[in-house]
């Protein structure tokens, strides 16, 4: 997903907005830029690569101004080329835009403006956008932008600033998160709030539609009608250090090993010892709504899916509650059945993904309750959302999801025990329960402490082509999450598999050369999983088992066992989940992957 950052203020505009970017770097780019007013006109500085290279740029050909905007691409129209960079600009120069979201009518416009006597300078559909302004002749440069806006279709987070009009910065937002952040006598634009953390924590939160108009000394908010917007003022509740590697050699890492207190946060004021249930407020479900839920759809993409099937596990065996776990970028095209007492939730790391926007749309067209189990505070989906949690995970900055997986599925266990004490799960079980989470953060203590055998065990499988990730029940899910962790960031492919579907096709795949990773707790599927695991050996596979303390040595079954803290089956996936990240984020260094940026990836898609 691109970045942008805007400064209006008194202080120079190109130091702020070049740290801006590099906070905003993990998001995923491959192309970067800025523009300043320098008093007699706007200057733009853009290129393909990273911001160091545009850093290094800005130093060589000093930008004096106080006002400006700024862009981080990751590319959806047009080849990640300096020309395609943002920001753009109109025929003359004299606008300069950036943009995050799909302009769909771009190729319309265009002709249109062809014709009208404008020329192109790049293949994206965002330099559209500067021409439909230039195209407005007269007014302020906030009537220009919302008459330009008018005739656009698509989702948009733009900037934009103009020769004619100094010391002025226009926001617009339709489907693209932008912020503002308010300093003291300095006001600053941004699609995270992770770029402004350094100057305030004080951040205005756009809605779709809205139009913010910043200048030297103020801002203010107008809707397509220029009529005012109230929109409070928030507090962000995270530090820099959050957004900091801290010593770390990357940040995948660094969230791996938060995990104990990311789960802690996760569970912080929710855990009911004695009424062994769980205080969700931000559910905004009364008793009886618990009583009449009849159905559950997960909305929710990649990880985020992943962690719903562990979640269907927990609120249908805690609740008894029938869960359907749906990618959210198929459910939207399905026919909407209006279901008597659905209750919708989109689960997501980001609060931005498109699909799951979309997702939740279509759900609440078809007259259910949406929740939104989410970690990015004050992000769309949680304002969208009738109700839900946050995970309180913290950022995460790598672009693989580990922190925010373990924190969705403790997230998913709280909501299945409160559902479920409201109809019928019984005290001592919920006391259980609760007893069990609150151990939680310690067991992923101990098996942090497996990160040294796991690293050798990287070392072996390095260099391998392929991998088979198989579980059973509950963590069926984790062997779908351990494959993508290995193949989003190692590029090595990898797939996941119900260990018993394993004999239904995908057995004559297994040789010498195909590591299978078997996730396999003692539970009650156990037994099961251990003749799935002779089926691979006397095929010649090479078996790395995932199991827990005290399940007996398995000896020659197994070329490799890594075991982990027993816990419930419904909390097991938190605990074999983290060993399969360590072992992805090993291999992908031992192959020299970028793995905090890993190629093609964003950390949040917000494209459909
Ligand atoms: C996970 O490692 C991936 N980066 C990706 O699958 C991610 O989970 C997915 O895009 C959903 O993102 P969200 O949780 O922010 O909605």
């Amino acid at each position: 997903m691109c970045g942008i950052v805007g400064y209006v203020g008194k202080r120079q505009a190109v130091p702020l907005l070049l740290e801006g970017l590099r906070r905003l770097e993990y998001r995923g780019y491959d192309s970067a830029g800025l523009a300043v007013q320098n008093g007699c006109g706007v200057e733009v500085l853009k290129l393909a690569g990273r911001v160091r290279a545009l850093i290094r740029e800005a130093r060589k050909t000093a930008v004096d101004g106080t006002c400006g905007i700024a862009h981080t691409r990751w590319a959806t129209h047009g080849a990640p080329t300096s020309p395609n960079a943002h920001p753009h600009t109109d025929c003359s120069g004299t606008i300069a835009l950036v943009h995050n979201g799909i302009i769909e009518n771009a190729d319309a416009l265009r002709a249109r403006l062809k014709q009208g006597g404008h020329h192109f300078k790049t293949q994206t559909d965002t330099e559209v956008l500067a021409h439909l302004i230039e195209e407005v002749s007269s007014g302020s440069l906030e009537q220009r932008v919302i008459s330009a806006l008018g005739r656009v279709e698509g989702a948009y987070g733009i900037a934009v600033i103009s020769q004619d009009d100094p010391g002025k910065i226009v926001v617009a937002r339709k489907g693209s998160p932008v912020l503002l952040g308010v300093g003291n006598g300095e006001f600053f634009v941004a699609s995270d709030a992770a770029a402004v953390l350094e100057h305030t924590r004080s951040v205005v939160y756009l809605d779709d539609g809205d139009v913010a108009v910043l200048t030297t000394d103020s801002y203010r908010v107008i809707d397509a009608s220029a009529r005012e917007q109230l929109r409070s003022v928030a507090d962000i509740d995270w530090d820099l250090g959050a957004i900091e590697l801290g010593g770390y050699p990357h940040f995948m890492l660094k969230e791996i090993c938060e995990q104990p207190d990311s789960i802690r946060s996760t569970l912080r004021g929710r855990l009911l010892f004695e009424q062994g249930d769980a205080r969700l407020h931000g559910l905004n479900l009364s008793p009886r709504d618990c009583e009449n839920i009849r159905r559950i759809v997960v909305l929710a993409c990649g990880t985020s899916w992943h962690a719903g099937l562990v979640g269907r596990y927990a609120v249908e065996e805690l609740a008894g509650i029938p869960v359907d776990v749906e990618y959210a970028s198929e459910y939207r095209y399905r026919p909407q059945l209006a279901i008597r007492g659905t209750l919708a939730i989109a689960i997501s790391q980001s609060g931005e993904t498109a699909d799951t926007l979309e997702a939740m749309s279509a759900a609440r067209a078809a007259g259910g309750k949406v929740l939104g189990l989410v970690n990015v505070v004050g992000s769309t989906i949680a304002r969208q959302a009738d109700g839900g949690l946050y995970l309180h995970a913290g950022p995460e900055i790598g672009v693989a999801s580990t922190k925010a997986f373990t924190s969705q599925i403790v997230a998913l266990v709280l909501l299945g025990l409160h559902l479920g004490r409201q109809r019928g799960l019984s005290l001592a079980q919920g006391r259980e329960l609760v007893y069990e989470l609150a151990r939680l953060p310690e067991q992923v203590d101990q098996v942090l402490d497996l990160e040294p055998v796991i690293e050798k065990l990287a070392r072996e499988y390095a260099h391998a082509d392929n991998f088979l990730y198989l579980g059973r029940g509950v963590n069926f899910p984790v062997a779908l999450e351990g494959a993508l962790k290995l193949k989003e960031i190692s590029y090595i492919h990898a797939e996941g598999y119900p260990a018993a579907e394993m004999k239904h096709g995908p057995i004559a795949l297994i040789d010498e050369n195909m590591p299978v990773v078997f996730v396999a707790p003692e539970d009650q599927l156990y037994h099961k999983v251990l003749s799935n695991m002779q089926e691979v050996k006397a095929r010649g596979g090479r078996i790395i088992a995932l199991t827990t303390e005290g399940a007996g040595d398995l000896g020659a079954l197994a070329d490799h066992e890594i075991q982990v803290p027993k816990t419930v089956p419904l909390l097991s996936p938190v605990v074999t989940s983290i060993p399969l990240q360590v072992l992805a984020y090993h291999i992908a260094v031992l192959r020299g992957c970028d793995v905090d940026r890993p190629r093609n990836l964003a950390k949040s898609v917000t494209v459909e």
